[in-house]
């Protein structure tokens, strides 16, 4: 089965990992410190706090806004669970807005009619990589956190998504453009975000060990600044970090030519819709290519895909559509994503005889 997402690993990941455990030092240390200085560097960042996982990242973002409880905050439905999670987590109301058919990324005109006197923040999502227009969103004057876990090597205008509203994270799940076991990261605007995620990511204790204690004599005493769980990063997983940063380049160039590729071979398809290129002033991540089949000839498809040994996916299930969220809300083009959309196999570990057989097999469908 050619599986629809995937990462890429070799030589690089195993000896960083090796020199860590030779090291006898696996957790929190140098490799994390590494990593955080080398994806600041390559991204542009004022300073980024490598943390566990992306979806703990959302989590600590909405935390660091300190929004008042039962404060609104306006998301895509179109979105991975956490998203929405990570906003009730934090004693806030998720509100669910419409995406564009296009490129499936929220809008100022779809946020807008949202937007409340207890609107108190605006979570986006660059969508397989494609950056949304901030700029009119942000002219909202709302804090805006960017959800770039599609978007690690995406641009907008020459600036790094994630590095444009008031906070961005990054996911770097085991699929993820840049894989490793778990981890993710956050950014921010203001530097001092950054540092207050330092101090809250091991369980809300600002800092321990010598260097930190007030008192000498003391050490082992420590300050806990807040309430707040362990999401702290590992030297194994930055190992591989490290080593996948330095791949970036290299495993995105492959993520495009297969994008192109597709592009190039599904567009004179009459039955299916490709997804939108990144606009000149754009740089794209491909994450996913997630193409839409429409008059109830996608399930069909995705069966047949399965069948012939290729995996599809939808990404992703409209959040609104879950009976958890308790949600009315009518999202026309949410809700047709739902019945059109479908992710095809892209990710660098794809070899050239399964994007050959992935682009004959979906000419090969009839319905
Ligand atoms: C858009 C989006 N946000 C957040 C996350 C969460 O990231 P993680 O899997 O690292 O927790 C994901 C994961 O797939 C995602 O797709």
């Amino acid at each position: 089965m050619i599986s629809v997402f995937g990462s890429k690993v070799g030589q690089e990941e195993i000896d960083e990992v090796r020199a860590s455990l030779e090291r006898q030092w696996m957790g929190i240390g140098p490799k994390v410190k590494k990593f955080e200085e080398e994806f600041t560097r390559r991204l542009g960042l004022t300073d980024f706090a490598m943390l566990d996982s992306g979806s703990n990242s959302l989590y600590m973002a909405v935390k660091l806004l300190n929004l008042p409880p039962g404060t609104e905050v306006i998301l895509p439905s179109f979105t991975w669970i956490s998203c929405a999670h990570a906003v009730v987590l934090c004693g806030c109301v998720p509100v669910f807005c419409d995406v564009d058919l296009d490129t499936h990324n929220v809008m100022s005109e779809t946020i807008e009619p949202h937007i409340t006197p207890k609107t108190g923040a605006i979570m986006v999502v660059h969508y397989a990589g494609k950056p949304v227009h901030m700029e009119p969103i942000l002219g909202f004057g709302l804090p805006v956190i960017e959800d770039a876990a599609h978007a690690v090597d995406s641009k907008l205008n020459g600036k790094s998504c994630g590095a444009i509203g008031s906070v961005g994270i990054y996911s770097f799940d085991a699929v993820k453009n840049l894989a490793t076991p778990d981890a993710g990261g956050l950014t921010a605007q203001d530097p001092e975000l950054v540092a207050r995620t330092r101090t809250l990511r091991y369980c809300g204790i600002g800092k321990s060990g010598f260097e930190a204690s007030a008192n000498k004599d003391r050490w082992w005493e420590y300050n806990i600044i807040d309430f707040f769980p362990r999401f702290l990063p590992n030297d194994i997983t930055a190992s591989v970090a490290l080593a996948q940063l330095r791949k970036l380049d290299q495993n995105q160039a492959r993520r495009r030519q297969i994008w192109e590729l597709y592009q190039r071979e599904f567009s004179e398809l009459g039955w299916l819709v490709c997804p939108m290129n990144a606009a000149p002033n754009e740089q794209h991540s491909y994450f996913t290519y997630c193409i839409r089949v429409s008059n109830s000839r996608r399930d069909r498809f995705a069966k047949y895909m399965y069948n012939q040994g290729i995996y599809t996916t939808l990404r992703y299930h409209p959040l609104h559509l879950n009976p958890i969220y308790k949600s009315n809300a009518k999202l026309p083009v949410c809700e047709q994503l739902n019945e059109e959309a479908l992710s095809l196999p892209l990710h660098p570990s794809l070899s050239e005889s399964d994007v050959a057989q992935i682009i004959e097999t979906v000419k090969a469908f009839r319905f």
